[in-house]
């Protein structure tokens, strides 16, 4: 398989000497390319294909890279984070080691309402800071597009100071960020007893000032016993489509309140954490061409024992993505390379599923499907290297990074 779209004399690198995950044919194998080259112009991908079908170039115009044999992939997105947060929760680790569960802490006013008062106290800068190192970690593990959620602020003026912090960090590091909204995160502490009132609140000032000073690309929620109620979910979504912004939503989670199969109504993009989903939520999210984002990190740090309805979703071929979920109450997880072992161990993914998760799919979780995630000509030329002798390595070891280089749009980063 060899492609040019761009005359190969206005290439301005070339990789050669590599070997191609392209992730291109969905959840269903790394389309791979052996003995490949791939060239960059314009912050696209050009050109890919085998190295003996290589064009003739200019070879004076053109940097070019040895691959040395390594692996290429898309650059990986973390299509699920909430990396922007005050303070942190290591007290309710020892809580919960101590015998409380997530639930039980949430409702005796800690959990995320705890979050949110440290989150009100930090100023932007302590908030920018210690997300950057976050995002930092997430970007030296090969992240080139992440998705950063609000939800900790939970009134007008600390939404909109996270979802400031969220833009700020795009200009830090060379990183695509996307920002979701969700305001209906969990009920603020001076709206106890006062749920639809604060669904008010979120629905009316937040979102529309959100949306008119453009600070996010999507709107979430939290549909669960401690977060909203279907009914509530509903009000917020209504509202998000009114104002054009695209839905997703933390679904399924503990229970089952038919998240989903709302959000599906709304032709979201994602449905999120769903280890309650059953079979016609599923067909909903096939449906609504939805993507299914499942959270191995918080699985894994809540001890929740019930899975992903993972052979379902490959039955009615939904898309599967995987992100960190990082937060510091359910998955304080800054490690992508870590998902994707966690996916294959405790959801028993595949590792060509688990990489399609952070790329094609993840992609796709987040709206991007048609210029982010593969490796195909007239994508973004966001691109990790990596030495390893097969893709499976990246799922199957953790704790000794292998990315070697990372490019985004088409420069290197790393
Ligand atoms: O995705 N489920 C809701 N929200 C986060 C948890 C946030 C928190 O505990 O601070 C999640 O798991
Ligand atoms: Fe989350």
């Amino acid at each position: 398989m060899s492609q040019l779209i761009v005359d190969s004399n206005s290439w301005q690198l070339l990789i050669t000497k590599v070997n191609l995950a392209t992730m291109t044919e969905g959840s269903s194998g790394y389309g791979e390319i052996t003995d490949a080259a791939l060239a960059i112009a314009g912050g696209k991908i050009a050109w890919l294909g085998k190295e003996a079908d290589l064009p003739e170039y200019n070879k004076n115009s053109v940097e070019v890279i040895d691959g040395n044999g390594q692996w290429i992939t898309p650059g990986l997105v973390d299509c699920h984070t909430h990396l922007v947060y005050g303070g942190d929760r290591a007290n309710e680790f020892e809580m919960r080691l101590e015998g409380k569960s997530y639930e039980e802490i949430a409702n005796a006013g800690g959990g995320i309402v705890s979050t949110v008062s440290a989150t009100r106290k930090a100023s932007e800068k302590a908030l920018f800071d210690s997300a950057l190192k976050r995002l930092s970690a997430l970007h030296h593990q090969g992240v080139t597009t992440i998705e950063i959620k609000s939800g900790y602020g939970l009134d007008v003026d600390n939404e909109i100071k996270m979802l400031k912090v969220a833009g700020l960090l795009a200009k830090a590091l060379p990183v695509s960020i996307q920002r979701t909204f969700l305001g209906a995160h969990a009920l603020p502490v001076e709206y106890k007893g006062k749920p639809d009132e604060y669904i008010d609140l979120v629905c009316h000032e937040m979102l529309t000032k959100v949306a008119k000073e453009q600070l996010a690309d999507a709107v979430d929620v939290f549909c669960e016993g401690i977060g909203f109620s279907a009914e509530q979910t509903e009000r917020v979504f209504a509202c998000a489509q009114k104002h054009g912004l695209p839905v997703k939503v933390h679904a399924e989670q503990l229970s089952n309140l038919g998240g989903t199969v709302l959000a599906a109504k709304y032709n979201a993009l994602s449905s999120d954490h769903i280890e309650f989903l059953d079979e016609a939520g599923i067909i909903a999210m096939k449906k609504a061409n939805m993507t299914a984002v499942l959270l191995p990190g918080a699985f894994y740090f809540l001890r929740e024992t019930q899975l992903p309805p993972i052979d379902l979703l490959r039955k009615h071929q939904v898309s599967m993505a995987i992100a960190t979920d990082a937060n510091p109450g359910s998955s304080p997880i800054n490690n992508i390379q870590l998902m994707l072992n966690m996916a294959c161990t405790l959801f028993r993914l595949t590792p060509a599923e688990a990489l399609a998760g952070v790329t094609c799919n993840g992609a796709k979780a987040l709206g991007l499907a048609s210029s982010k995630g593969q490796l195909a000509v007239g994508y973004d030329a966001d691109i990790a290297c990596w030495d390893i002798k097969q893709p499976a390595e990246l799922c199957y070891q953790f704790g000794v990074n292998p990315l070697t280089q990372l490019f985004k749009a088409g420069k290197r980063v790393i």
